[in-house]
């Protein structure tokens, strides 16, 4: 089935609630509504999750990745960055099920995350752990107390902007190193505050966002389009000092999720203030991404490792890029470019939901073969938390959007 009408497409879109090879791509004109049935991934998916909260404990502790060779959970405190990954993938499976028991777990995974709100900022990843559990929780059911608690994180957050460079600090226990750090990944944490500043949090909220964004754009996207890890910063001056890598292969080289983050952040942001500069960047960086990723779509964890065919993947960034790839499809106005950033979208979705990728019955994940921290020899290769959820929110996103498309 194709889209016919154009307009009428446009509108669908619109409607749709956001939750918010070096092979060159061909160019694709039309939405690829072909025969890949999403509800089918999601409902093997979700039978596993609701499974597996049966053998959880969910005081405070997390599910953050799986060693090779076992099958469980290793689990993690709720400090951790990767705390509100395992609730969010419920509160998406909650999403799509409307399950209560999946409802119900969701809610006991959240509720120990409250305290990174109200407690001093050590790290920019408020965003990933707040609003991956809270503000997906209060988005599907309102409740008010999730709401506070979700207003009190953006301002913890926000204790980390210094106004002289114009962005977070993403690492304060690495100011020894890289002086004023501010990371590729801190670009997903801006949700939270645009989410704040619309919903009776400060304007400086917003304020503090789009700077950060824009500082971001300036000096951590390269002119090669791809992105540093990490900006470093004279902390008094706001003087860019220059950009490193942490997790990545090399400073100049292409971390894969380094660059997924940005695709992602960079369109959120665009949705959040308009900003076209934002959408530049968010296209600047998908193509780079498309043109240069091997044949079969899930990206090797760094584009420049010189052991490429024979390192590890990241399962982790295809997620990401999935649902940085469907947000963009639905803000570019261009038909043609809507239509191949969905199918790139869609490409990585299916990608994942081979048996290459869905782990099955191997062990308690969703999926396998992401890279966390290759330089530290750390989750190399192995079923990562946030792998699973991006992936879960992009399978959730794509059925809302085919579902919009056949209603037409
Ligand atoms: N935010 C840390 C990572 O992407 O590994």
């Amino acid at each position: 089935m194709m889209i016919r009408r154009p307009l009428l497409f446009l509108a669908v879109i619109f409607t749709i609630i956001s939750c918010n090879s070096t092979k060159k791509e061909t160019a694709t004109t039309k939405i690829d509504l072909d025969k890949f049935n999403v509800k089918t991934v999601l409902d093997a998916n979700l039978l596993k999750e609701k499974e597996v909260t049966k053998t959880l404990v969910y005081a405070d502790s997390f599910p953050r990745n799986i060693d090779k060779g076992s099958k469980n959970w290793n689990f993690v405190g709720v400090k951790d960055w990767c705390s509100g990954f395992f609730p969010g993938t419920l509160w998406f499976a909650y999403e799509y099920s409307g399950d209560q028991y999946i409802k119900e777990q969701a809610q006991k995974f959240t509720e120990p995350i409250k305290t990174i709100a109200y407690t001093k900022a050590d790290n920019h990843d408020i965003g990933f752990m707040v609003y991956g559990s809270y503000g997906n929780a209060y988005r599907l059911t309102g409740n008010e107390e999730y709401k506070n608690v979700l207003l009190a994180a953006a301002d913890t957050l926000a204790t980390l902007y210094n106004p002289k460079v114009g962005s977070i600090l993403s690492w304060p226990s690495q100011v020894h190193k890289f002086r004023h750090n501010t990371i590729i990944d801190n670009m997903m944490n801006l949700e939270l505050l645009f989410w704040a500043a619309k919903n009776g949090g400060s304007q400086t909220l917003y304020d503090i966002a789009k700077t950060h964004a824009e500082t971001t754009m300036k000096y951590i996207v390269r002119k090669d389009s791809a992105v540093y890890h990490v900006g470093s910063f004279d902390e008094n001056t706001g003087e860019f000092l220059r950009g490193y890598t942490h997790q990545g292969y090399a400073d100049e080289s292409m971390w894969a999720r380094g660059q997924t983050w940005g695709i992602y952040g960079f369109s959120m942001a665009y949705r959040e203030t308009g900003e076209q500069a934002f959408l530049d960047t968010a296209i600047k960086l998908s193509d780079h991404y498309i043109n240069r990723l091997p044949e079969d779509k899930i990206p090797y964890w760094d584009f420049d490792d010189p052991k490429i065919p024979n390192a590890p993947r990241d399962a982790s960034a295809a997620g990401v890029a999935a649902c940085g790839m469907l947000e963009l499809s639905m803000l570019v106005k261009d038909e043609t470019l809507k239509a191949k950033y969905y199918n790139a979208a869609v490409s990585y979705i299916k990608a994942l939901s081979s048996d290459k990728y869905l782990s099955g019955d191997t062990n308690q994940s969703l999926l396998l073969h992401s890279t966390g921290h290759f330089p530290h020899n750390s989750e190399v290769d192995v079923p990562i938390v946030y792998a699973d959820y991006y992936f879960m929110e992009a399978l959730v996103r794509l059925n809302k959007m085919q579902e919009a498309f056949a209603a037409e």
